[in-house]
């Protein structure tokens, strides 16, 4: 049954190569929070005890999802973006992590973080947070207080990073498992994912138990892939069986097995690229943070024609900005530097970068991402009013405001078809 009907200036990438546009349209949303109709004719929808919401001139479209960030980065954003990846995950990024040992400080950033993404637009995210089992469910728990969707990886580290940051694997299955004991619904906005950091902070022995965790439990998996070639050269020696970096995660049940991630994958082709074709593996494209530490970039077209799904990433704290809207402008001009060396492969259009942030990165937590009937309702209002001084088009205005706006013209988020207020920033 129909409960709600959304009237406002609707935007939605059903395709990737183009905006569905509805000026004046309506949006039917059901009990479950799901898109039942979208029409610019309230006629064709059967909405008699619905309650009507106008929202007047503002623009509707879906909410942001972030396929690859990291929680406990949130501290670090802006700092050390004149360092190459290692030399950064060295020097700041693992002496920032190894603080969430300490539950109260988790609570205290986890917050800011939750409140941030909330007000970036991003309702969605893929994220990772430290080996700390109990300073994760903290995050878990304020992403479902909140009651935005989150896929959270207590992240497996062994090897190649600093005692404090190491945990034996017997402990990590221990902890993985009482997150899934809290954490285990299948349906749940808030759900675990299988998250080893990358193939040379983990043993042979640790890469198999992510495995082994994924499979039992039916869980999703992330990782980075193919970032950096000084990585690439270290999995070579840590797993010289593997005729790539992604037979690595293959060989353990962590590339595809269950629906998986990967972020970066800006050296991938030949072999690796067909694996992850073969598996459905998704892309998380992360071109501010591929700009920061200095990796490279990715050849994101390449990867649409072969059919890979593709979504974006902020990457905090390799990345600089939370927005997701942000990290569709840098997709837009990575991909010009790219073209501007190999006019074979043609730029990213904004319809592509919009459809790469909703309906692609949204297919990883489900039907999310778009306003097609049968979708979550997940949904940001857009007042654009300061940024519309002239008579732009509905797309023009999208666009404005995606290269021009912030979180001040976000005014109302949902997920899952419900409002959602801004999360509490303080601590209880
Ligand atoms: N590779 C392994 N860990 C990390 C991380 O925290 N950030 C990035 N960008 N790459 C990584
Ligand atoms: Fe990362």
């Amino acid at each position: 049954m129909i409960k709600k009907v959304y009237k406002a200036n609707i935007l939605y990438t059903k395709e990737r190569s183009r905006f569905e546009i509805l000026e004046n349209g309506y949006v039917a949303v059901d009990a479950n929070g799901c898109v039942a109709a979208v029409a610019t004719d309230l006629m064709s929808i059967d909405c008699e005890n619905a309650e009507m919401i106008d929202f007047g001139d503002r623009l509707l479209i879906p909410a942001m999802n972030d396929l690859h960030v990291h929680a406990p980065q949130y501290r670090n954003q802006g700092i050390a973006m004149d360092l190459e990846l290692m030399e950064w995950l060295q020097n700041y990024t693992f002496p920032e992590e190894t603080k969430y040992a300490d539950t109260a400080y988790a609570e205290r950033m986890y917050r800011r973080f939750v409140r941030d993404l909330w007000r970036v637009g991003t309702m969605r995210s893929c994220t990772f947070a430290t080996l700390h089992t109990e300073s994760t469910r903290v995050l878990m728990r304020l992403f479902r207080e909140a009651g935005m969707g989150a896929l959270v990886g207590k992240v497996g580290m062994n090897r190649t990073c600093p005692e404090s940051l190491s945990e034996p694997v017997e402990q990590m299955v221990q902890g993985y498992e009482s997150l899934i004991a809290e954490f285990n619904d299948p349906e749940g906005l808030v759900r675990p994912i299988v998250t080893p950091r990358f193939v040379p902070s983990c043993t042979p022995e640790m890469l198999r138990a992510c495995g082994e965790l994924a499979a039992k439990y039916q869980l999703h998996v992330q990782s980075h892939l193919s970032e950096n070639r000084g990585e690439i050269a270290l999995v070579r020696q840590l797993e010289p069986e593997s005729t790539s970096y992604g037979d690595a995660y293959d060989r353990y049940g962590l590339f595809g097995q269950t629906p998986t991630v990967m972020a970066h994958c800006v050296f991938t082709e030949g072999e690796e690229l067909a694996l992850m074709k073969k598996r459905g593996v998704m892309v998380a494209h992360c071109p501010t943070s591929n700009l920061n530490v200095t990796t490279g970039i990715a050849p994101v077209r390449q990867f649409l024609s072969e059919g890979l799904l593709v979504g974006l990433g902020s990457d905090i704290s390799g990345g600089h900005t939370l927005s997701i809207f942000q990290v569709m402008v840098y997709a837009i001009q990575m991909s010009k530097l790219h073209y501007q060396r190999d006019h074979a492969r043609s730029f990213l259009t904004m319809s592509e970068v919009f459809w790469m942030a909703t309906k692609s990165a949204g297919s990883f937590f489900g039907r999310v991402g778009s306003f097609e009937p049968g979708y979550e309702f997940d949904a940001l209002v857009i007042d654009d009013r300061d940024l519309n001084h002239d008579h732009y088009s509905l797309l023009e205005r999208l666009e404005r405001f995606i290269y021009l706006g912030d979180d001040r013209q976000i005014e109302r988020r949902f997920c899952r078809g419900r409002e959602i207020p801004q999360p509490v920033s303080i601590p209880k």
